[in-house]
C-alpha cells in the first residue's frame, strides 16, 4: 500500500512514531479527537471526511495499557462507521502480547486483545517485534511483524565493534530466536541465561549456557518492564567474567522505577526502538534511541 494514498490518523500513544513515520514516508498527519466523561469514560471521535478512503492508524498498547487499548478500538470504531474503506492499525508496541499462553489458570490476553481489535474494524496489522511469532495467528486479519535486530545491528556495526571480542546473550529461553538473529548478522557467538520466573515481575538467573568469560555482551530482549530480567542477568553474567554488557531491547515499557534498576546496575548503554515514548523523567544517560519508522515505512507502505 503506499501511504501517500492514505489517510494517516494517531492517538495518544502514537504521536512520536506518528512522526518519525511521516518524516520517513512524507505522509501527512490527522489526529483523532479523544475525550474523557467525567467518570473516565473515553469517547473517539473522526474529525475528517474518511468515506471510501484507506485509513493508518497509529498507536501503541504502552503505558497506560488499557487506555491506550481503548483509544485504538474506539479510534477503529469512528473510522468504519465514518464509511473508511479499510483501517489498518500501525501498532509499533502491543501489550499484552506476553500473555500468549496458560500457565495455571490464566486467561490468554493476548488472543482476547487480538479478537477485540479484529471486532473493532482493524483489516491489517503492523507491528514490530510481537513477544513471540505465533501470535500472528491469533489475529483473524493480516498481521505483518518486522523485526527490529536489524536496526540493533546496525547501531554495532556503526561503532566499528570487533566480532570476536562480543556475544550475543539472550536473557532467556524465549529470546533465542531474536539472539541468533543478531548474532548472525554480527558474527558473533551466542550465549543463553536460563531464566526463572517464580511468579509474574519477578525473575531468577539459574544458568548461563555458552562462554562469556572475558567477552562484552549484547543482550538483547524484546521488552524492558521492571527490568530485572536484564539487571539480574547482568549481574550474573558480570560474576562469570564479562567485561562489558550492552542490552539492546524493542519496547522501553520501564514500569515503576525500572531506570533507576538500570542507571545502578553494570549495563553500560541500553539501546531501544521508538517503539513506545520514553518519558522525560524515565530517561537517563545510558538510553540511546534508534529510529525504526524508516524500516517501517520501507516494508509496509511501498
Ligand atoms: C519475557 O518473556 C520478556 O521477553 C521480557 O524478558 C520480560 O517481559 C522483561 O520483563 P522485566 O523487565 O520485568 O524483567
Amino acid at each position: 500500500m503506499k501511504i501517500s494514498e492514505a489517510k494517516v490518523f494517531f492517538c495518544s500513544a502514537g504521536c512520536g512514531f506518528a512522526s518519525a513515520l511521516s518524516k520517513a514516508s512524507g505522509c501527512a498527519l490527522s489526529s483523532i479527537k479523544v475525550g474523557r466523561f467525567s467518570d473516565g469514560e473515553l469517547f473517539a471521535s473522526v474529525e475528517e471526511e474518511v468515506h471510501g478512503r484507506q485509513c493508518v492508524l497509529i498507536q501503541s498498547v504502552s503505558a497506560p495499557a488499557n487506555d491506550n487499548l481503548m483509544e485504538l478500538l474506539l479510534a477503529a470504531d469512528a473510522l468504519k462507521r465514518a464509511a473508511a474503506a479499510s483501517v489498518i492499525a500501525v501498532v509499533p508496541y502491543l501489550g499484552y502480547c506476553r500473555q500468549d499462553k496458560r500457565n495455571k489458570q490464566e486467561s490468554i490476553a493476548a488472543k482476547l486483545v487480538a479478537n477485540i481489535m479484529v471486532k473493532s474494524g482493524i483489516d491489517e496489522v503492523f507491528t514490530v517485534d510481537l513477544h513471540s511469532k505465533q501470535i500472528e495467528g491469533f489475529f483473524d486479519v493480516p498481521v505483518y511483524c518486522i523485526s527490529g535486530v536489524p536496526v540493533f545491528a546496525d547501531y554495532f556495526k556503526k561503532t566499528g565493534f570487533s566480532a570476536d571480542e562480543f556475544v550475543v546473550v539472550a536473557p532467556d529461553f524465549g529470546a533465542v530466536r531474536r539472539a541468533r538473529e543478531l548474532a548472525s548478522i554480527l558474527g558473533c557467538d551466542i550465549a543463553i541465561v536460563d531464566k526463572h520466573r517464580p511468579k509474574a515481575n519477578v525473575s531468577e538467573v539459574m544458568n548461563v549456557i555458552g562462554e562469556v568469560n572475558g567477552k562484552n555482551l549484547i543482550i538483547v530482549d524484546d521488552i524492558i518492564d521492571t527490568a530485572g530480567t536484564v539487571c539480574n542477568a547482568s549481574f550474573e553474567l558480570m560474576e562469570r567474567g564479562a567485561r562489558g554488557i550492552y542490552v539492546c531491547a524493542s519496547h522501553a515499557v520501564l514500569s515503576g522505577s525500572a531506570e533507576k534498576k538500570i542507571e545502578k546496575s553494570m549495563i553500560k548503554e541500553m539501546i531501544f526502538l521508538n517503539t513506545i515514548e520514553i518519558p522525560a523523567h524515565k530517561m537517563i544517560d545510558k538510553f540511546k534511541i534508534l529510529d525504526v519508522s524508516l524500516l517501517v515505512a520501507r516494508e509496509f507502505f511501498r
